[in-house]
């Protein structure tokens, strides 16, 4: 299979943080993969790198075999990429609904507004029965008719889900979808994303949630300070060296215990 998505020694610091010092890795379509990391190791810097938010300084970034690292967000996201951020805002005068439908990719131009014709029409139907499906699906359907500023964090979560769905992308990336969201929820959001990459988008989802991962991903890439230390599936985690160093510092034979207690790996349920 092809490599959507090609990072070479991405190289980024904040002033005298050194933040990304060389990560590599390549996404191949059609796949669903975890990106992991103790907090601060640059999990969402990279999600900012690879969409055009916060140019790199050394290396590139290759989307479909083509050089991206020097675009920027618009034009990242004109290749069909879309993401989520960790912490969404949303604008306080739109209603939620309004927010998704404005997320569309399809646009009717300015005599589309003066004369409407009846493909623009159809167009348009289509985006609403579109914006319609996602806020059901995301249960968001009761909140629809809200300002989106005043709904709940998790519910922004998935409106920023919604919002990346309605622009149709062939990648996307999601910086922790799970965190904000009830557990109740979680099943079905994890039901949501799973099938949206049986329907052919290549997905790079950002969580710290191992549930989601063992029961989503088949391959984990986990980061640490600032290069990534181990590529592998949910279930070697527990045992990769790099992993148990990365979140606890050391490598020893029962280090991975208290990992395993606390969930943060190894934890399939
Ligand atoms: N725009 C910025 N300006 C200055 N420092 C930044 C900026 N963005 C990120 N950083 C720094 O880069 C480091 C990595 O941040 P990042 O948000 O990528 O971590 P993360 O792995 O996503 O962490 P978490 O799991 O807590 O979300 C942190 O030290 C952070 O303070
Ligand atoms: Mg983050």
């Amino acid at each position: 299979m092809s490599a959507v998505l090609k990072l070479r020694d991405v190289y980024k610091s904040f002033g005298g943080n050194h933040v990304l010092t060389g990560i590599s890795f390549d996404i191949l379509s059609g796949e669903l993969v975890g990106l992991l990391g103790p907090n601060g190791c640059g999990k969402s810097t990279v999600l900012n790198a690879i969409t055009g938010y916060c140019p790199i300084e050394r290396g590139s970034i290759e989307l479909n075999g083509q050089r991206v690292d020097a675009l920027p967000p618009h034009e990242v996201a004109a290749r069909a990429v879309r993401r989520t951020f960790q912490l969404p805002s949303m604008p306080a005068r739109m209603t939620v609904g309004e927010v998704l439908m404005a997320a569309s990719t399809q646009r009717h131009g300015l005599f589309a507004t003066l004369l409407p014709s009846a493909r623009t029409k159809h167009i348009e139907a289509q985006t609403r029965e579109r914006a319609r499906q996602l806020l059901d699906e995301l249960l968001l359907a009761k909140v629809a008719h809200l300002p989106a500023a005043s709904i709940s964090g998790g519910q922004k979560k998935l409106l920023g889900i919604a919002c990346a769905l309605m622009g149709e992308p062939s990648l996307l990336l999601l910086d922790e979808p799970m965190a904000g969201v009830h557990p109740n929820l979680r099943t079905e959001l994890m039901r949501v994303l799973k099938s949206i990459n049986e329907r052919g988008v290549t997905l790079v989802v950002v969580e710290h949630d191992m549930h989601f991962i063992a029961q989503t991903c088949a391959r984990c890439i986990v980061l640490d300070r600032g290069r990534t230390v181990a590529d592998c599936t949910p279930s070697e985690l527990e045992h990769h060296e790099g992993v148990v160093e990365a979140y606890l510092g050391r490598t020893t034979k029962t280090a991975t215990a208290p990992l395993r207690a606390q969930g943060t790996i190894g934890a399939t349920a």
